[in-house]
C-alpha cells in the first residue's frame, strides 16, 4: 500500500506526557505548554483528562487547564473520561474530543480503571451518548493492543474486538495502543491490517510508547498499512502510572524529523517543536529523550 502523503499527529504531552510526573506541575506550566503547541500548529493536543484525581493526582487540575488555555481555531482539544462524571466535567470545560480508554487485556483494563473489559464498554455507552449528543468527536482509545505488563501476548483478535464495540459505540477514531513499547514491526503490521479490516484506516491511530526503541519502525510499519493518525509526545515525555516500566511516548520531533524527511506533510512547526522540547525538559530538570530535537537544538546552538 503506498505512505499516505499527509499525516495527522495528535500531540498528548499535557496528558500522557504529564500524567505520571510524581511532582505536581503547575497548572501555568501546563497552560504555557499547550499554548506554545497550539501556535506550533498541532492540529490535535491532548490536553487533560478529567479522572480520579486520587489515581491520577498529576491531572487534578484538568478543569483550570481547559479554562486557561488559548485555543488555535481548528484544533481539536480532547480529554480523557471514564466515566459519566467525566464526561459531565469534559463538556463543562469546553472539550471538542472525548476520549474512552479501554484495553485488549482484560489485566490491564482491572488495574487501570478497576474493571473488566466488558464492564468497560457497559461503562462507556452512557459516555459515547452523551458525547454524541453534544456533538463532540469521540475516540476510543485499545491500550496493550500489543502487549500487556500483566497477561505478555495479547492477540490481535482481542484487539479487533475492542474496536468492533467502540465502533458500535459511535467512535469517530480508534487508537491502536502500544502501552509498554513491546511491539516490534511485523506485529504492528497484523494488528493494524486485522483492525483495518473492520475500521477505515483514515480513522485508525497509532500510539506507541518507545520503551524499546522500536516507535519509528513501528510508525513506518503502520504507514505502509495505510494509517495516517500518529498520537507523539514533545521530548519523548511520558508513560502510564498503570503500566510499570512503561516510558515514555515516540518523541514528537523525532516522528516530525522522520515524516518530514520522507516528503510527509504534518502542518507541524518542527523548529518550533524543538524549542518546546528543551523548554519544558529544562523544566522537569532532565535532558530530552527526543534524539532528532537534542541533535537540532544543539544544531541550533552552535
Ligand atoms: P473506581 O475506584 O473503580 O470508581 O475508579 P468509583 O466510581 O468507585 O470512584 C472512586 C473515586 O473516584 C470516588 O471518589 C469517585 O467520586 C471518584 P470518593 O468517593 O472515593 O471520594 N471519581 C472521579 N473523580 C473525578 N473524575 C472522575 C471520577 N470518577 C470517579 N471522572 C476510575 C474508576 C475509572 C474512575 C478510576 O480507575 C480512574 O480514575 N482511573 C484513571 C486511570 C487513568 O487515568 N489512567 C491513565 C490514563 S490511560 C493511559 O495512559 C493509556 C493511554 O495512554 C493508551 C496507552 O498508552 O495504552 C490512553
Ligand atoms: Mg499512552
Amino acid at each position: 500500500m503506498a505512505t499516505p502523503n499527509k499525516v495527522k499527529i495528535v500531540e498528548v504531552a499535557p496528558r500522557d506526557g504529564l500524567q505520571n510526573e510524581k511532582q505536581f506541575i503547575p497548572t501555568e506550566v501546563k497552560v504555557e505548554l499547550i499554548n506554545r503547541l497550539s501556535t506550533a500548529g498541532f492540529a490535535n493536543i491532548e490536553t487533560t483528562s478529567f479522572v480520579s484525581p486520587k489515581w491520577v493526582p498529576q491531572m487534578a487540575d484538568n478543569a483550570q487547564v481547559m479554562a486557561a488555555i488559548e485555543r488555535r481555531p481548528g484544533t481539536i482539544y480532547s480529554v480523557l473520561a471514564p466515566n459519566m462524571r467525566g464526561f459531565d466535567a469534559a463538556l463543562a470545560a469546553g472539550a471538542d474530543e472525548v476520549v474512552i480508554f479501554g484495553a485488549a487485556s482484560e489485566a490491564f483494563s482491572q488495574a487501570n480503571i478497576n474493571c473488566s473489559i466488558a464492564e468497560s464498554i457497559a461503562r462507556f455507552e452512557p459516555v459515547a451518548e452523551a458525547v454524541k449528543a453534544a456533538g463532540l468527536r469521540l475516540r476510543g482509545s485499545i491500550s496493550c493492543a500489543l502487549g500487556c505488563p500483566y497477561q505478555g501476548d495479547v492477540e490481535p483478535a482481542a484487539v479487533v474486538e475492542v474496536a468492533r464495540r467502540y465502533l458500535e459505540l459511535g467512535c469517530d477514531e480508534i487508537d491502536v495502543a502500544d502501552t509498554i513499547g513491546v511491539g516490534t514491526p511485523r506485529r504492528v503490521e497484523r494488528v493494524m491490517k486485522a483492525v483495518t479490516e473492520i475500521v477505515d484506516p483514515s480513522r485508525v491511530a497509532g500510539h506507541f510508547h518507545d520503551t524499546y526503541g522500536q516507535s519509528l519502525a513501528n510508525i513506518l510499519a503502520s504507514l505502509q498499512a495505510g494509517i495516517s493518525i500518529f498520537h507523539t509526545s514533545v521530548a519523548g515525555l511520558g508513560g502510564c502510572p498503570y503500566a510499570k516500566g512503561a516510558t515514555g511516548n515516540v518523541a514528537t520531533e523525532d516522528v516530525l524529523y522522520m515524516l518530514h524527511g520522507m516528503g510527509i506533510k504534518t502542518g507541524v512547526d518542527l523548529d518550533a517543536v524543538i524549542d518546546i522540547g528543551q523548554w519544558i525538559s529544562g523544566h522537569l530538570g532532565r535532558k530530552s529523550s527526543s534524539r532528532a530535537g537534542n541533535a537540532l537544538a544543539a544544531r541550533k546552538a552552535a
